[in-house]
């Protein structure tokens, strides 16, 4: 048997890991000069517009139109015609081809709304690549397959869709968001009026052309853009019977005080601040890497994000070091790059309100650790950040901060972390690790948060409802629970 050659002491391999640019190319994607709104299947000139800009270097991208409450007036009219004239009264079995259809085109038309959505939101490619995208499809197919079984999913209670829906969503995960609101909405008979967020309505307009291609009929989705005094149009509109709003809790508060006695149906999907709690029996290094997806992945602006935290005291220091050493493999940079881990900011005042609750942070008293990282000049970034030594007081511990800032606390029994976890007037999200089942059963059950990840984090399936407690909001998003808003079941 030949003896192996153990005598060479030069091995080959690299000595410099850094990554090489892989940037996706944005050919595919066509933008036009400026755009309208999508009334009734037609482009309906804006009288006053707006510039979208792109969130990595400034640059303008389009014209947008910011919609009055006369053009709202007349998406609802759109509306309210599509419903009356056929497409509530069609068989779910009809409804469920459309929606298929447009889950097919959302998959091959795939690469050219990813590109879209990280130009215009900031997001890297990887995420709307493989995340905001394919989850867009999925829903559509999910909700598609309940559209003709209604009467079983609620039996024996006559489920009829509610009417017209106006759906304001934000810009975190634009089209993932659109399809949320859209698909159970269409499954149920409803028809729609939708405002995409100032900031990122490229992706909704694209979806149009996408409605084109799938040959709905005119009115059933309607497009209209702006900013929050379109959205409020929206809200205040008389012929509307249905408000599903996901956003700051702020306006979401000023949305249930103004529907409270109108009979509008409402449901709200609001901020968070979500505890991810760490045992000492937990898989460390797993562990390190769902507390990263938690807060870094989407630059932290994610409604459930793992924002605080809590690792038992005994794990601390091993863990924190870990922590650290992890982030400063974190790639920072132009969201169009395929190497890209944290892209950029979505907006220069969301930038700004990161900086302001870091800075009190500081001034407060926690202790701040950020990776050496060079950022580019233009546009807008921030710099991933763990804040330890931080008390439940601090603003960092108790505000939303919608940005990949991560406030680290502690804990010594399981009694204290669901004490800890649920000191906070949000609710949306939680995660356990831990090896032990029973205790992970434990800690779901007291939790108060909508939806409790065991030995994961961030993770999203069509099937699953998602959904808040507290100033989180209310109503579930998402699996079978995701119709009832969309449904009413009296006479
Ligand atoms: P926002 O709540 O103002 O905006 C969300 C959507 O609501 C947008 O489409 C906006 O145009 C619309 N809107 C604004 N004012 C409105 C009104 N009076 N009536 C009806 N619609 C209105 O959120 P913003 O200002 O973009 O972000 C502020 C903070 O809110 C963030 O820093 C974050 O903490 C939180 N937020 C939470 C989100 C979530 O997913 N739960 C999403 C976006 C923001
Ligand atoms: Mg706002």
């Amino acid at each position: 048997m030949a003896e192996l050659d153990r005598t060479r002491t030069e091995v080959d391999v690299p000595g410099d890991w850094t990554y090489a640019s892989a940037p996706e190319s944005r050919d595919i994607v066509r933008i036009a000069d400026s755009y309208g709104y999508y009334v009734g299947g037609e482009w309906l000139e804006p009288a006053e517009t707006y510039e979208t800009i792109a969130p990595r270097d400034e640059e303008p991208l389009a014209a947008i139109g910011q919609a009055t409450a006369e053009d709202v007036g007349r998406a609802v009219v759109a509306a309210r015609e599509a419903f009356a004239d056929g497409w509530s009264a069609l068989p779910g079995s009809e409804r469920a081809k459309y929606l298929f259809r447009i889950a097919r085109i959302l998959q091959e038309r795939s690469r050219e709304f990813a590109v879209l959505e990280s130009l215009n939101g900031g997001k890297p490619i990887k995420e709307s690549r493989d995340v905001d995208i394919p989850l867009a499809a999925a829903h559509f197919f999910y909700y598609a397959g309940w559209a003709d079984k209604l009467e079983y999913a609620f039996p024996n209670r006559r489920p009829r869709p509610v009417g017209v829906a106006g759906q304001i969503i934000p810009w975190n995960f634009p089209l993932l968001m659109l399809a949320w609101k859209i698909a159970p909405a269409l499954a149920c008979g409803n028809t729609v009026v939708l405002k995409p967020a100032e900031t990122t309505p490229l992706t909704a307009l694209l979806f149009c052309d996408v409605l084109r291609q799938a040959e709905l009929p005119a009115g059933v989705v309607n497009i209209v853009t702006g900013d929050g005094r379109t959205g409020a149009a929206i809200v205040e509109h008389e012929d509307i019977d249905k408000i599903a709003f996901t956003g700051s809790t702020e306006v979401g508060k000023a949305i249930q005080r103004h529907v409270a006695g109108t009979g509008k149906r409402l449901t709200l999907e609001l901020g968070g601040k979500a505890a991810n709690i760490v045992f000492d029996d937990a898989a460390l290094d797993q562990a390190v890497e769902g507390i990263v997806n938690g807060i870094y992945f989407n630059q932290g602006h994610v409604c459930c994000a793992g924002s605080r935290l809590f690792v038992q005291e005994s794990i601390y220091e091993p863990l924190v070091a870990k922590l650290e050493r992890r982030l400063t493999t974190l790639r920072v940079g132009d969201p169009l790059d395929k190497n890209t881990d944290v892209g950029a900011i979505n907006s220069a005042a969301q930038l700004e309100k990161i900086q302001e609750l870091v800075a009190s942070g500081i001034e407060e008293g926690a202790e701040i650790y950020q990776p050496p990282c060079v950022l580019p000049e233009k546009g807008y970034w921030f710099v991933p950040t763990v804040f330890t030594n931080v008390a439940q007081s601090y603003r960092i511990a108790q505000e939303e901060i919608f940005g990949p800032v991560l406030s680290v606390l502690t804990f010594r029994t399981p009694e204290e972390a669901v004490e800890k976890a649920n000191n906070t007037p949000y609710g949306l999200s939680a995660g356990v690790w831990t090896e032990k089942g029973s205790r992970i059963l434990w800690m779901a059950q007291r939790l108060r948060a909508g939806v409790v990840w065991a030995n994961t984090f961030n993770r999203f399936d069509p099937g699953s409802p998602f959904g808040g407690y507290k100033e989180s909001g209310f109503g579930r998003e998402g699996g079978r629970h995701g119709l009832e808003p969309y449904l009413r079941f009296d006479e």
